[in-house]
């Protein structure tokens, strides 16, 4: 009889140093439930409910400072505080074999004044604010343009933010370089407007993400460092007129520390091609350019996800929506079980269960109740 082959998403890969089981990872999921911007026990649920051996989780976009908030009860990793309370949820992944990684983040603009210390102006690139058509119902404040000097101590935000992640037990971080926040209000022509060292051309629209990956590499190593970029995408009025430049031109700067583990990158929005949506997998140049390990989301299924590790067109592939309302998902894919929906009205609510750690596992029997035992 001839031996089943696995499915191209469920074998083993080599990620740097992390021995991984699977390509399935957790995509960076913003759940609005850490109050007080300290992440909480029931975290702990969630994570641990979607870890399995050798599987890689990263965590929801995490602020780095009081100034890096815009979404109400976001985690931080900024105070001792915080990183004692991300402890024992890193231990519950750990515990169930998988590996952890913490999406470092800074907002910038996407915020408004009540998220500021002392209510001040959000801060960014530029003084432009985002259009109120950008997210129907929002308005976000104006922003204060940064002063060149200020940079270096956002910068080291993040180096702290690292060396947190690391004393919290995270295996690694995820530099947030995407959708629109801060990194993406520098790189971006459409958003950055400066006529300084960190405007204008490619290479100075870069320079702050620049610095950023390199002090987050010079703090805890370059094989504990991810980023993840969007190039593609015109998430809160942040577009370039150039996107295939601009990534290109990051992933250089990338491999120019040996053994950068990875780089995450999101498709462009989905495109409709004969009445059916589609992936338009526009990222092979850059997982071709890039050295180390490459992750692809944004749209991706158990057929897409198959066939995209098959091709050699990714090593990995992240799994936003599907993951959260499957927390078995992984198992799913094996078995080709049905999926459970997921729920878009409960994505930020603030709630420690509903949308959260509620929706069910394959077999709830077995699994369920053991597997929310964090
Ligand atoms: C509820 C929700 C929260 C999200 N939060 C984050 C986040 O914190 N950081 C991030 O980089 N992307 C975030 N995203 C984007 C996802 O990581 C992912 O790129 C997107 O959902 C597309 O992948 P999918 O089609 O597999 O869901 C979020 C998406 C959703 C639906």
């Amino acid at each position: 009889m001839a031996r089943q082959e696995a499915m191209p998403l469920l074998t083993p890969f080599k990620a740097g140093r992390l021995e991984l089981a699977h390509r399935v990872v957790l995509a960076p999921l913003t759940r609005c439930r850490s109050y007080g911007n300290v992440p909480q026990p029931h975290a702990a649920v969630y994570y641990s409910q979607r870890a399995t051996r050798g599987g890689l989780l990263i965590t929801e976009a995490t602020g780095v400072s009081t100034t890096a908030q815009g979404y109400p009860e976001t985690p931080g990793i900024w105070t001792p505080e915080q990183v004692e309370a991300w402890k024992p949820i890193v231990d519950a992944v750990h515990r169930k074999g998988a590996l952890f990684f913490c999406q470092m983040w800074h907002v910038g603009r996407v915020s408004t004044n009540d998220f500021q210390p002392d209510g001040q102006a959000p801060i960014s690139s530029t003084d432009k604010q985002i259009s109120p058509d950008a997210e129907p119902g929002m308005v976000y404040s104006k922003p204060r343009r940064l002063r060149a000097d200020e940079i270096p101590g956002i910068v080291d935000d993040f180096r702290r933010a690292a060396r947190n992640a690391v004393e919290a037990g995270f295996d690694g971080v995820e530099i947030h370089g995407a959708n629109g926040y801060l990194l993406e209000q520098f790189m971006k022509d459409g958003a950055n407007d400066r006529d300084d060292e960190y405007g204008g051309s490619l290479e100075n629209r870069c320079r702050f993400a620049v610095e950023v990956v390199d002090a987050v590499v010079g703090e805890v190593g370059a094989h504990r460092v991810g980023i993840r970029l969007s190039p593609f995408l015109d998430y809160m009025d942040c577009a370039d007129s150039d996107p295939a430049a601009l990534a290109g031109y990051m992933v250089r700067q990338l491999n120019k520390h040996d053994g950068f583990l990875y780089c995450h990158m999101v498709e462009p929005r989905m495109a409709v091609v004969d009445g059916r949506r589609q992936i338009p997998h526009r990222l092979l140049p850059f997982r071709k350019a890039f050295n180390g390990t490459f992750i692809a989301a944004g749209g991706y299924d158990r057929e897409e996800g198959n066939k995209v590790v098959a091709e050699g067109y990714t090593d990995l592939v992240a799994y936003g929506r599907l993951f959260l309302a499957n927390p078995d998902l992984p198992k799913r894919f094996e078995l080709g079980a049905p999926l459970n929906k997921y729920d878009r009205s409960t994505f930020y609510t603030q709630d420690p269960v509903v949308g959260y750690t509620d929706y069910p596992f394959l077999d709830e029997e077995n699994n369920g109740p053991a597997a929310n035992d964090a």
